[in-house]
């Protein structure tokens, strides 16, 4: 007996330690209340995401918290402490008008001291990221919650900084880099900008799009991250290449991939970039639509158009909130140099000739409970854009690959003849001789650059088929035969539909670089699919 004893208490003590810990993971760990999943991103930031869990026994429960959007907790537990739950959300794989895709995120983690160390994993959608680990860690409801809204300016007409007297011609980071851009990257641009000819052709502007921020210091200046140690001397080096430096923020508390911006700080953040040496800002949405409403579009634009005048520093000042709110009405009232008139381009012949041909521009704000107002076209719009005001359809995708030559031709051509901003996206350091030969075409380029800075007309649209004309200073025309179509369409104009019938002309095909004969009373050409054939038409 005496020796069994001090077995059976040894055996009784562990099953006592062991029911006692659970009891204590447990009392220790209420999980309700609001958490963070912070996932470090390699440059000193966090990407982070906000919930707010409830816990009945072993089973969680909750939802996303601080985005536009409520998602809901799915299937979640917290047992020996390990948690795990799943958010199931409704996405579009890619392009808009894609099938709606169920995407579900899974999220576990082990308890450690007193925060989880978290998988979140994506199953569904496109691509399929692999897991993503971080910290998952108690917060408060005000950290998570979007801040409490501003007081807004009353409108008014911001005075005009007379930059961009003809669309901005440059190159911007996103396309190509999105967040792997860094400082080395951007001194390699501009080094090739100058080398490739680029600089020559007239693109002048070397454009950091998101992820350069680090947080705020002490005094709430803004801060650029590890991929950007010294904003200043990058500015420096761009501006010793005779090329100018554009940068990137939002007028929410967080830009779209999530980092640091300018809600609070707008006249702070203008003169931080003004200090820098700074050219031109990009100021993208995204979070501001937390707090603020449609409706509040043009004073909040305006804030920032204001603090950029204020800094004192000649910044050319590119909105982009997708064309919401018809920006083209009064994007020039907020000191706007251009606007985007839709949402992302990719590099797809799907996007380009949904956002040149089709209704990618939003008709209006949409009222709660009804449908969405019917979408515009560029050609809709192209009449409100004047000289230093201008839409943006945003930037190029020549050269990153995924479209055929006639297609890239088709693209430059048509921001060419809408007068949009030239801001190429792919890598200038490595370009085939094809994207040169685009990107530098001198006589198409000449039709962006045309100090009269008219609008394009429509001559014909028929079927796949469509035919634009802008008149340039000086009486030339230029003119845009595009085929849509997935096979080769002959298409024509009339000497007569240009208003140069029985005159005597020179026509010039500018992307085969020689005269054409204009004979007859029409030019007709054999258009392949997706490609554009663009005249310039000189009548004496
Ligand atoms: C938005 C913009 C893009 C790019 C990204 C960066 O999606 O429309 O052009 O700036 O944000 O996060």
């Amino acid at each position: 007996m005496a020796s069994k004893s001090p077995l059976l208490s040894r055996v009784l003590l562990c099953a006592l330690i062991v029911m006692l810990s659970a009891l204590f993971i447990h009392a220790q760990t209420d999980l309700n209340g609001f958490w963070v999943f912070k996932i470090p991103r390699g440059d000193g930031t966090f990407a982070e995401s906000y919930f707010e869990l409830k816990q009945s026994g072993d089973t969680i429960t909750g939802n996303t918290v601080g985005g536009r959007t409520q998602s809901s907790v799915s299937e979640g537990a917290f047992r020996d402490g390990k948690l795990r739950f799943s958010i199931a959300t409704t996405g579009r794989g890619g392009q808009k008008g894609g099938t709606p895709q169920t995407l579900t995120t899974t999220y576990e983690g082990t308890l450690q001291g007193d925060k989880f160390a978290m998988t979140m994993t994506r199953a569904g959608g496109r691509g399929g990221r692999g897991p993503s680990t971080g910290d998952f860690e108690r917060t408060k409801a005000e950290a998570a919650m979007p801040p409490a809204k501003l007081p807004l300016p009353a409108l008014h007409d911001v005075r005009d900084n007379k930059l961009a007297r003809t669309p901005p011609m440059g190159w911007n980071s996103w396309n190509k880099f999105a967040g792997a851009v860094d400082d080395k990257a951007v001194r390699g641009i501009a080094d090739a900008m100058v080398s490739s000819g680029m600089k020559k052709a007239g693109y002048v502007y070397v454009n950091i799009d998101d992820t350069w921020e680090l947080g705020r210091d002490a005094k709430g200046n803004i801060t650029s991250n590890t991929k950007f140690p010294d904003m200043k001397t990058l500015a420096d080096y761009v501006h010793s290449k005779g090329l100018k430096i554009g940068i990137y923020s939002s007028p929410g508390p967080k830009t779209c991939a999530g980092y640091e911006a300018s809600y609070g700080h707008e006249e702070q953040d203008a003169k931080t970039f003004a200090g820098w040496g700074i050219d031109y800002l990009k100021y993208d949405w995204c979070s501001a639509g937390t707090i603020y409403t449609d409706e509040d579009l043009q004073a909040v634009y305006q804030k920032m158009g204001d603090a950029l005048l204020k800094s004192g520093r000649p910044i050319l000042y590119s909105l982009c909130q997708y064309g919401n709110n018809k920006v083209w009405e009064w994007g020039a009232k907020v000191g706007g140099n251009c606007w985007r008139t839709t949402g992302d381009i990719n590099d797809s012949w799907q996007s380009l000739d949904r956002i040149s041909f089709g209704t990618a521009t939003p008709g209006g704000i949409r009222k709660q409970g009804e449908p969405a107002p019917p979408g515009l076209t560029q050609f809709d719009i192209a009449q409100s854009a004047t000289v230093g005001h201008w839409n943006d359809p945003d930037m190029l995708e020549i050269g990153n690959g995924h479209m055929t030559t006639d297609e890239y031709k088709t693209h430059f051509s048509l921001w060419c003849l809408l007068r949009a901003p030239l801001l190429a996206g792919n890598d200038l350091r490595d370009m085939s001789d094809d994207t040169k030969a685009i990107l530098m075409n001198a006589d198409v380029i000449a039709i962006n650059q045309d100090p009269a800075g008219l609008p394009l007309k429509r001559v014909s649209q028929e079927g796949n088929t469509v035919v634009y004309m802008r008149p340039l200073k000086g009486g030339d025309i230029a003119v845009g035969m595009f085929n849509r179509g997935d096979q080769a369409a002959d298409i024509g104009v009339s000497w007569d539909s240009l208003g140069v019938a029985g005159k005597k002309l020179q026509v010039r095909d500018l992307w085969k670089h020689e005269a054409v004969t204009a004979s007859g009373d029409k030019y007709t050409a054999n258009v392949p699919a997706h490609a554009v054939v663009m005249l310039r038409v000189t009548a004496k």
